[in-house]
């Protein structure tokens, strides 16, 4: 049965889309069977993976309101992921299901069919707390949260905890939260990581390490329909998500494998969690990055890297090494 990952934030522009596409092509090149779900009605996921929405028969909207199987609208991309593909008619579906009983229940419910031919799910939601996002939480395993690191960032991930614990309370007790994963990163400020350990400490949460710094690769990418893992292989950024991919590949990874014939249930490793610290600050590419311009704000900040391929906390000082 695949891992769900639900990529959430309310706030647009935040790289939800991208960290979809980038970490399904990295799962992919590791060899994991991907599908990847687009739940925004603007449909940026489909079209950024060559298909134009605009002349798409069918799409998720379909799926979601019953009137297809998962498996009819599933179709290939070109970096190797499986795409159940959105069109703007996704826009009406809301307006439908807000409607029905079980409305919170229709992608999980659609998902049940091919869940099994996957070994991860990756959801793109839409900016907004609505009903497609709350049907992403519910179809998921756990939400990847990503963070533009910038003021009052922090307001968006209070809101959207309120509603995971809402989907946890309600829907989907077994839903938990990976961390905040911060994009369009700058690390040359000392602003980004006063955010991110202002979020961290604040709601007790972890920050995925690494940041994806900002780039120009990643405007480049979507135009091509294909991720910045085909178009920029070699990129910081490509890396960036590969390091990510590898730790997330973990929960159904080596283990898996070798459990496989075993029969040995593989437990999801639920990794960064908070630390005593208040939780994990992103590192990493973090030591590459000038620490002049951060001063003394960084110098206060009780930093722990999180090395994400053993899942332990390693405390370092605000330079960068390990203490
Ligand atoms: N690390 C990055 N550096 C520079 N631009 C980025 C980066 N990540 C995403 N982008 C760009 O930012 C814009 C918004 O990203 P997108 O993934 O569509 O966000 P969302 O899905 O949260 O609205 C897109 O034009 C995308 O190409
Ligand atoms: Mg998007």
């Amino acid at each position: 049965m695949a891992h769900v990952l639900a990529v959430a934030n309310q706030k647009g522009g935040v790289a939800k889309t991208t960290s979809v596409s980038s970490l399904g092509a990295a799962l992919s090149e590791l060899g994991r069977r991907v599908l990847l779900v687009d739940l925004d009605p603007q449909a940026c996921l489909t079209f950024s993976l060559g298909l134009d929405p605009d002349t798409l028969e069918l799409s998720v909207h379909d799926v979601l309101l019953g009137r297809l199987s998962a498996g009819i609208v599933i179709t290939k991309t070109s970096d190797g992921m499986d795409l159940l593909p959105a069109t703007i008619e996704l826009a009406g579906c809301e307006a439908v299901l807000l409607s029905r009983t079980g409305r919170e229940h229709a992608l999980r419910l659609a998902l049940a069919e091919v869940i099994d031919t996957y070994d991860f799910v990756l959801i793109d939601c839409p900016p907004s707390l609505g009903v497609l996002t709350i049907n992403g939480l519910t179809a998921a395993d756990e939400v990847i949260v990503p963070l533009q690191c910038e003021t009052l960032s922090h307001r968006g991930v209070g809101q959207l905890l309120d509603t995971v614990h809402d989907v946890q309370r309600l829907t989907n007790p077994g839903l938990g939260v990976r961390g905040v994963l911060p994009t369009l990163f700058d690390g040359r400020t000392a602003h980004c990581r006063a955010v991110l350990s202002d979020v961290s400490a604040r709601y007790d949460i972890a920050v995925l390490a690494p940041p994806i710094a900002r780039s120009v690769r990643f405007a480049e990418a979507p135009g091509t329909g294909r991720s910045i893992l085909s178009t920029a292989r070699r990129s910081k950024g490509a890396e960036a998500y590969r390091a990510h991919a590898r730790v997330i590949a973990e929960v159904r990874g080596e283990a898996a494998a070798h459990a496989g014939s075993a029969g040995i249930a593989v437990e999801p490793t639920r990794i960064g969690a908070a630390t005593t610290t208040g939780g994990s600050v992103v590192t990493g590419p973090l030591e590459e990055a000038p620490l002049e311009e951060a001063g003394r704000e960084a110098a206060t900040l009780e930093a722990v890297v999180r090395e994400p391929a053993r899942g332990e906390p390693v405390p370092v000082g605000a330079d960068g090494a390990r203490v």
